[in-house]
Parts: C-alpha cells; structure tokens; sequence
C-alpha cells in the first residue's frame, strides 16, 4: 500500500519537529556504507541513522561495545557520501562520551568534522545531562535514546522489554522530559511497553522514534539487514521483515557456484 508523502528536498532537525507538529510518520533505517545508503535514501527514509549496531552486522561482535570512534567515523563518511535527502544521525559508540562532558564534545566534534554527518545520538538519561548540553552548545544537534541501551547490555543482562516496572517507567518518563529539556532533537525509545512509549510520545514535542514500541509513537526505526532480511537468526517480535535475503543471496550465490564448476559461466556473449 502506498501512502501519500509530503516532499521534503532535504531533512532536516527541523523538518522532524514540524513532521510530528504535522502527524506525518517518520520513517527511519541504519546503513553503515555507501551502496546500502544510496538504496536507502533513494527510496525515501527520513532519517539514516549510522547506528553502533554496525558493531554486531559489519564486524559480527556479540554487543555493540567494541566498535571505536575511528570505525564509527569511517561508516558514517561512506553513508554521507551516498545521502541527498535524508538527516544523518550518527551514534557516539561507547567509551566516547560516558566518562566526560569534555571528551564527548570531542568525540561529537570529530564525528561532525571527519564524517559530515548532521547529528549525533547517545544512549541514557540523566547521567548524560551534562554531555548533551555540551555538545549541544557546540551548535551540534543531539538524539536522546532510551528503554533498552544496548551498550548498558552487561548492566542489563539480557535484550528483554525494559521498563515493565513502575519505578522505571516513571525514570524513563524523566528522562524523556529531561532529554527535551536539554534541547534533544528527537528520542529513540528501544523495547519498552507500547502503551509507556505513546505516553512518553504524548509527553513531549519533539519526535519519538520506536523500535519495539508500538505504534504510538512519532516514528519507526528498524535495522536495515533485519528488515530486508538479510540476518536470519535474530526474531524479535518487533521485526517485520521484508524481504529474505538471506536465501535469495545464498541460492544466487550457490548458483555462481555451480555455474562456474560446470563451466558454464562465462558463455560466449561474456566474454572479450
Ligand atoms: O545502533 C542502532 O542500530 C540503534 C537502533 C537500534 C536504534 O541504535
């Protein structure tokens, strides 16, 4: 089903703002390189986030804590270079904004400097109110993220729905509050109850973006080889996937295989 678009030529912080003013979705996907970013900012996304998850999909890491900040700069480049249309977020990877206000405008600063992305995001409430503000008085705009922060996973201890508990729907609430407060653009709410997510969505003017938390909020993020199907062991409830990409690139790939065993690859015509 096709729905109907209002053209934007070019995304903005302030284009997002205005799209939940207006009740218009917003549609947000990761890509970590050139090929994918030009798919996916062809075919219309909003928002491409160059998300630390490109440390579990690019590199094949258990958690998202390995990844630096050079290879988060080197992701965030080759996406930049595809994109016309769409705001470019960039995740701050772990280990480069949590232990100062200082180091995470640095690390904000070369993301913006070396890979021209237009946004960062960073995982947490409270305990990184003083980050945000920071990188935020360096002109840099700021997504907030939280629910389920994958990079706390070994705080959490297991991928499961946060905030099921009161007293940490109640946090997570503050926090949302805190994080328009500060001057966040925009909030990424990961696994938590829906009903949670639209109050939270409801509490607030500036987008709330889910992943895993319901409909109700202001937009939907997904990451790009779950949805196109690309991964196959990963099935939350939340993913919908469209495409299997996975068996389409395995039996193409079988048949190359096969193709060139029995000589049949290259024919007459494929050849100088
Ligand atoms: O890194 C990532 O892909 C993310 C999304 C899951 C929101 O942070």
């Amino acid at each position: 089903m096709s729905v109907a678009k209002k053209e934007y030529k070019r995304i903005t912080v302030k284009t997002l703002v205005d799209m939940k003013a207006n009740g218009e979705k917003i549609s947000m996907l990761t890509a970590y390189d050139y090929t994918m970013a030009k798919i996916v900012d062809g075919s219309g996304v909003d928002v491409i986030l160059v998300g630390d998850s490109a440390s579990n999909v690019m590199a094949g890491h258990e958690t998202t804590l390995p990844i630096t900040l050079d290879q988060m700069i080197y992701h965030a480049s080759s996406v930049v270079r595809a994109v016309e249309r769409a705001l470019v977020v960039v995740d701050l990877p772990f280990g480069s904004y949590q232990s100062d206000p200082k180091e995470a405008l640095r690390s904000a600063i070369r993301i913006m400097k070396e890979s021209g992305g237009h946004a960062v995001k960073l995982e947490g409430g409270k305990e990184v109110k003083e980050s945000i503000k920071r990188i935020l008085n360096a002109g840099i705009p700021v997504m907030g993220h939280l629910g389920l922060t994958p990079q706390s996973i070994y705080k959490f201890g297991t991928y499961t729905v946060r905030a099921k508990e009161e007293e940490e729907a109640i946090r997570l609430k503050q926090d949302a509050l805190m994080l328009e407060k500060a001057g966040c653009f925009a909030i990424v709410l990961e696994k938590i109850p829906a009903k949670l997510a639209q109050e939270v969505a409801e509490s607030v003017s500036i987008p709330v973006i889910g992943i895993g938390a319901g409909h109700g909020v202001d937009g939907q993020v997904l990451v790009l080889h779950d949805m196109i199907g690309m991964t196959h062991e990963f099935h939350p409830r939340f993913l919908r996937r469209y495409m299997n990409l996975y068996e389409d690139m395995t039996n193409a790939i079988s048949q190359y295989v096969d193709d060139v065993k029995s000589k049949d690859f290259p024919n007459d015509e494929e050849q100088y």
